[in-house]
């Protein structure tokens, strides 16, 4: 009963200290769960990602940040228009292979709606780049660096995306609503659709500021 006991225990305790590194990982796979307080990390320590809320606001939102900045000033939001609005908050790569996030509501936002997975053979992994992708099957079907926010990082990309493609679309930069909500307004940061060789500064839909190549 005795040697039960002291098995278990040691069992406990490897769990416990598996678990406490489970997530010291730039990955998360199928069926893992990042929980509220735990965050994935790019392999070189540059970026941290994790489902945080500011004090200002009871929105949770995944986000990107420099894992060094003691500040955690946020560099890119996945989920800017769809906070989570409880603390039982979760990441996950659902059964069907897709990223999800979910609070006490349990109403499912998928992340990659715009690339969904074929297959549950996929795995999310936050790059030194601060590009969140998600993998199928060795192949990158969706990655963060395709839906910005409001900064730029080395690697991503303004202008057309998908040329040549029944996806094509502009991406922009977009202020946020308020330091607390990433809700892209009222300001972006973009090429001109007309005159390729220039970016304007939009409030709204009205060009504000013109920048030349
Ligand atoms: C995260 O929170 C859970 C539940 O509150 C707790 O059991 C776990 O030890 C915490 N993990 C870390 C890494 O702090
Ligand atoms: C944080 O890391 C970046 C890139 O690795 C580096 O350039 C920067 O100086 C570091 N900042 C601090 C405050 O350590
Ligand atoms: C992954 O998909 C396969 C085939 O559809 C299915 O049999 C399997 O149960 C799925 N795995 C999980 C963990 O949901
Ligand atoms: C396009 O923008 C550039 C840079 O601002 C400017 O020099 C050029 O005159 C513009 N061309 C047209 C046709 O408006």
């Amino acid at each position: 009963m005795n040697t039960l006991r002291g098995f278990s225990l040691l069992l406990y305790a490897f769990c416990c200290l598996f678990l406490s590194y489970s997530f010291a990982l730039n990955t998360l796979k199928l069926g893992e769960v990042l929980q509220s307080n735990e965050t994935l990390v790019s392999s070189n320590g540059v970026f941290e990602l994790g489902v945080f809320s500011f004090k200002e606001s009871s929105y949770k939102y995944l986000e990107v940040w420099f894992k060094n900045d003691t500040s955690k000033k946020v560099v890119w939001v996945a989920n800017k228009e769809k906070p989570l609005v409880d603390s039982y908050r979760k990441f996950k790569i659902r059964h069907d292979g897709n990223m999800v996030i979910s609070d006490r509501r349990r109403t499912q936002i998928i992340l990659n709606n715009e690339a969904l997975a074929e297959s549950n053979e996929t795995r999310a992994t936050i790059l030194d780049s601060g590009n969140l992708i998600l993998i199928q099957r060795e192949k990158i079907i969706w990655q963060g660096f395709d839906y910005l926010t409001d900064t730029f990082l080395p690697g991503m990309k303004l202008g057309w995306l998908n040329l040549g493609t029944n996806q094509l679309r502009m991406q922009f930069l977009a202020s946020w609503l308020s330091p607390f909500d990433p809700n892209p307004r009222p300001f972006s940061l973009g090429l001109d659709p007309v005159n390729r060789t220039q970016f304007n500064v939009w409030q709204k839909d009205r060009a504000f500021q013109q920048i030349g190549l």
